[in-house]
């Protein structure tokens, strides 16, 4: 079934691909269910042969896990979705589909740490090469491009150095060349960035952040532009088989229903921390698409609707102070992830991040003082309180180690 197009994102969250069932309950039911029983031989024949209406095997397709996809396709502008049991399932699936052995894909450099293992340790074991770019440096995307580039891969804003890449600008380069463009937009959900506006051909998210939002679901979603481009993309979803079960694909669809509002607050919220961790004393810098700051900021206004939740800050004292902040901390917890309700803050270079190696992050720009938080919807006052009483434990400690190291400081 295909969506409205004339609805806002606010709306077709809540109502999109709600209408599946037959009894129009308002929540459609949960099929929890491995298989599907077929009316006679010849209905099982058609359905193996692509034809007729029905489900086989929930490998294959379940009506819960499509009326999540049919929620994210339409927010996203796309014509379908696949859900997969992960984001990483998703990138595999999407890159698997769209790659084979000689090819060549360019990617930004501070991709989600797991996502830069992928791509630069696993598949070139498959004979697939890449180039990984700063993505905000448009002049080296376009020298980064070989002949035999298929695939420009995309964060943006980037994980966890929040740089943005112009999205209209590399999807017009990589066509020319005839390469595709796959854009992960997990950081922004489809309320605050639509890739397709600006040429993407292909989206992925991770479903565990923004779009679930409840930190209960580890999920990922591929959406598709136009109807042709599924087929190929569910063959290799059904044979690489890491799909979204039926449960967990309503509690995504049920969280996708709160997602204007969620964003709303957590735009709000993260502009505040941000403003306020800039004219901190202890703060050394701060990185946040909404700060005028940001080296990016035009940008990001022309081809994002809001900022988003995470910020990213370095201590005046360094690894040391990050390290005795995040242990410091009392309301915000210390875990990685992102998108959830409740603030979360962590450490890239040791955590997330930690797989890609030193030699990676630093190309990445990812410095070992760099702390990562991720702001929630609770009230702003209470989160910027125990951000500043951790602060100020972390200045005591540093304080006091210098002070043992050196007698001499008061
Ligand atoms: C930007 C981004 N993409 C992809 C992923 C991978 O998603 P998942 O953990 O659902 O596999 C993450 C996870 O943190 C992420 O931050």
């Amino acid at each position: 079934m295909s969506h409205r197009t004339d609805l806002s994102p606010e709306t077709l969250a809540v109502h999109a691909g709600v209408d599946k069932h037959e009894f129009l309950p308002a929540v459609p039911p949960i099929f929890q269910t491995s298989t599907f029983a077929f009316k006679s031989a010849e209905h099982g024949a058609a359905l193996f042969a692509g034809e007729g209406k029905g489900y086989i095997y929930s490998r294959m397709g379940n009506p819960t896990t499509e009326a999540a996809e049919m929620s994210v396709a339409a927010l996203e502008g796309g014509a379908k979705a696949l859900a997969c049991g992960s984001g990483m399932a998703a990138i595999h699936t999407i890159l698997a589909t769209l790659l084979r052995q000689g090819d060549h894909m360019v990617c930004s450099e501070a991709v989600y740490g797991p996502t830069c293992t992928l791509i630069g340790k696993i598949m070139p074991k498959w004979g697939i090469e890449s180039t990984m770019v700063d993505t905000s440096n448009f002049e080296a995307v376009k020298e980064a491009m070989r002949p035999n580039t298929k695939v420009v891969y995309i964060e943006t804003p980037c994980n966890p150095t929040l740089v943005i890449a112009d999205l209209e600008a590399i999807g017009n380069l990589a066509h020319d060349r005839g390469a595709l463009v796959v854009v992960d937009n997990t950081f922004m959900s489809p309320l605050l960035q639509q890739p397709f506006r600006w040429g993407a051909d292909y989206v992925i998210h991770s479903l565990t952040k923004f779009l679930n939002g409840h930190a209960d679901v580890v999920g990922g979603m591929i959406v598709v532009k136009d109807e042709a481009q599924y087929p190929p993309v569910r063959r290799m979803l059904n044979h690489l088989g890491g799909v979204l079960p039926p449960f967990e694909s309503f509690l995504v669809h049920r969280g996708i229903k709160t997602l204007s509002v969620r964003m709303a607050k957590h735009c709000q919220n993260a502009q505040k921390i941000a403003e306020h961790l800039e004219a901190h004393p202890h703060i050394e810098w701060v990185l946040y698409p909404g700060l005028k700051s940001h080296p990016q900021y035009e940008l990001a206004k022309k081809q994002m609707s809001g900022s988003g939740a995470v910020i990213s800050f370095g201590l005046k004292g360094g690894l040391e102070a990050g390290r005795a902040m995040m242990n410091a901390v009392k309301l915000c917890l210390l875990a990685v992830s992102l998108g959830g309700v409740e603030t979360l803050i962590q450490h890239p270079a040791s955590m997330t991040h930690a797989s890609m190696g030193a030699e990676a992050r630093r190309q990445a720009h990812i410095t070992d003082g760099l702390v990562r938080i991720s702001v929630g919807i609770e009230s702003v006052d209470d989160i910027i309180a125990d951000l500043d009483q951790a602060l100020e434990e972390a200045a005591a400690q540093t304080m006091s180690v210098e002070r043992e190291r050196h007698p001499a400081v008061t």
